[in-house]
């Protein structure tokens, strides 16, 4: 498992490196980007780099095409999900495409995780489905708190700055939501949609969404997914597997970081 899950991380990793490129980020888990420190020509070989030896790990432990095939697959998603999310910048998405990027760029990468775990642990098909089921929904339960800590978050503890989602023009679910509700609405589409808004634009924006539901919308929408996550856990994994899935989903809904 463990060169597995080491090239996973890789990949991660990597997907992250050329992620604070695109969005222009300057700070990740606290410290300065590759981006920044290095500028973005090394920036993009280092993600590269991560990339190639997280399948020289793959091939060197001889996992099997079924392994490659998930890996690929899911590289390939993350970069759909990437280009669709640059493609509809400072655009209001629906719910329903909103949850199609939030699928791709982070429930296909959690749900391949489990997958992996599975073939690799030589569990039958439908335990392999099931556990995949139980990534999709972990992963989309994670995008979804990622997307309100960039508003209600503290970044000393995400290590992120504040209102980065807005800034770089991704309309995530708090947005959607208080679009929904708040007597403010107009005001809010016009700061979203706007390219080029000012720090005291983002900071009116955050506040509207913060007087609106959408913190407890955007919660329960999480809790449904952890719920539906939980009850997808394959029967026959031991209990002190079942446990750690169960705290993995826990701290994925509850964290401030
Ligand atoms: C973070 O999203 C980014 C991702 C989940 C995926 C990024 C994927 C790519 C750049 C393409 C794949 C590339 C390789 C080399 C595998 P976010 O911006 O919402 O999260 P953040 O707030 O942590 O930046
Ligand atoms: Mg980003």
């Amino acid at each position: 498992m463990l060169p597995l899950a080491t090239a996973i991380e890789l990949i991660h990793t990597a997907s992250l490196v050329h992620d604070d490129i695109l969005d222009q980020s300057k700070i990740r888990r606290g410290v300065s980007t590759a981006n920044v420190k290095y500028g973005p020509q090394i920036a993009v070989l280092l993600g590269d780099y991560l990339f190639a030896k997280a399948f020289q790990l793959v091939a060197e432990n001889h996992y099997g095409d079924e392994v490659s095939l998930v890996l690929s697959k899911l590289v390939k998603n993350l970069c759909i999900g990437e280009i669709s999310q640059d493609r509809s910048l400072f655009q209001v998405p629906s719910l329903t495409k909103y949850y199609d990027k939030i699928n791709l760029k982070t429930a296909v990468f959690l749900a391949s995780c489990c997958r992996l775990g599975g073939i690799v642990a030589e569990l039958n098909d439908r335990e392999t489905d099931s556990l995949t089921t139980y990534g999709v929904n972990l992963g989309l339960a994670f995008q979804i708190v990622d997307d309100l800590l960039d508003f209600f978050g503290d970044s000393n503890m995400t290590g992120k700055a504040l209102g980065g989602d807005l800034k770089s023009g991704v309309i995530t679910l708090p947005v959607l939501r208080a679009l929904q509700v708040s007597d403010k609405s107009e005001l809010l589409r016009e700061i979203v949609t706007r390219n080029n808004v000012s720090d005291a634009d983002i900071i009116g924006a955050i506040d509207i969404i913060k007087k609106s539901d959408a913190l407890d919308y955007c919660k329960s929408r999480a809790y449904a997914h952890i719920a539906a996550a939980i009850i997808n856990l394959p029967p026959s994994i031991s209990e002190s597997t079942n446990f750690m899935l169960d705290k993995i989903a826990d701290f994925v809904v509850n964290r401030n970081w």
